[in-house]
């Protein structure tokens, strides 16, 4: 079969590994069976439950055996069948899709990820190409916030992170529990701790779309250049490889010519509510 059609066919994948993450969210870890191009940094798959159905799911990571991670938070039918899912069962898998995170642009910069919640899952395999290559880039800011701490994904990894040389690495929770004892406030509270020289950095922004907004503002205060800040966004999604238009903003195709978009780019459509 053609290369072109071959991609719109789902392979087999066995989940090898589950690691509960936060209440509601899985990460699985998948050994394709067959042909599979290896995901960069920030592209997705489409990730099918034989008889549920088939929702696009960001790359949280590639292990160094070839296991491609999803992390999935159970909102809604497919999901929830998804994240019912154990050791041993099969999905199928597409991709992988889209234009991902503009690693090349980054060489020789300073680098800044700010997620919110769930939004560190598609930047995980940035941060691991940093720690990777250290030496590659400049400095590494980490800003990540989640609504409180029972909601921060991937705790376990956060001294790795910690460790990564010429890295600034700070959390915050919206609301605190009791033994919370770090930063209080939203993911955009973290820019007056950090130091960030807008010169010479790019930042590399994922969450929900209110954090976004005002991450973006707050870059913007900063003197960011509108091509030194990237957006993930995410829409409805049905074929992933722009030929239905689900997921349209303005003239893009969020599958095709995203997720990951230069400010620039998406400017225009990026203020404006979904309807
Ligand atoms: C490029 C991309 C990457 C994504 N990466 C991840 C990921 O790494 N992990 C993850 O858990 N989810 C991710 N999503 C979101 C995921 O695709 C949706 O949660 C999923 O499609 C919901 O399908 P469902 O049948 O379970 O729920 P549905 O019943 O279809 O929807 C449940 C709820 O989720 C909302 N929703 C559905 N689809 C989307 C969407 N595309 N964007 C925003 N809200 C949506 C609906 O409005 C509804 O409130 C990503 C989406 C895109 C477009
Ligand atoms: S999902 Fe069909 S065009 Fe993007």
């Amino acid at each position: 079969m053609e290369g072109r059609y071959k991609k719109l066919i789902p392979v087999r994948a066995r989940i090898e590994e589950v690691v509960d993450e936060v209440p509601g969210v899985r990460t699985f870890y998948l050994r394709v069976e067959g042909d599979f191009t290896e995901p960069l940094p920030g592209q997705f798959n489409e990730v099918y439950m034989h008889g549920v159905g088939e929702v696009p799911i960001s790359v949280s990571d590639v292990t160094s055996d070839g296991l491609i991670a999803h992390t999935i938070r159970a909102a809604g039918s497919v999901t929830n069948a998804i994240v019912g899912l154990g050791e041993g069962d099969y999905l199928g898998l597409r991709g992988p899709y889209g234009k991902g995170w503009p690693i090349d642009r980054l060489e020789g910069k300073d680098v800044l990820i700010v997620a919110g919640g769930l939004g560190l899952a598609p930047l995980r395999p940035v941060i691991r190409e940093v720690e990777k290559n250290r030496s590659t880039y400049g400095k590494f800011t980490l800003m990540y916030g989640a609504r409180s701490p029972k909601l921060l994904l991937y705790k376990y990894e956060f001294p790795r992170y910690e460790s990564i040389p010429n890295t600034e690495f700070l959390v915050t929770v919206d609301k605190p529990d009791a033994a919370w004892d770090g930063c209080v406030g939203v993911v955009t509270t973290l820019f007056s701790r950090a130091s960030i020289d807008p010169e010479r950095t790019v930042a590399l922004v994922c969450g929900p779309e209110i954090m976004m907004r005002f991450t973006v503002k707050e870059l913007k205060n900063m003197g960011f250049k509108d091509n030194q800040i990237y957006l993930s966004l995410e829409r409805r999604m049905k074929c992933g490889v722009g030929l239905c238009g689900h997921c349209q903003v303005g003239p893009y195709f969020v599958c095709k010519h995203g997720p990951v978009f230069p400010y620039w780019m998406i400017k225009k459509y990026f203020w404006v509510d979904q309807i």
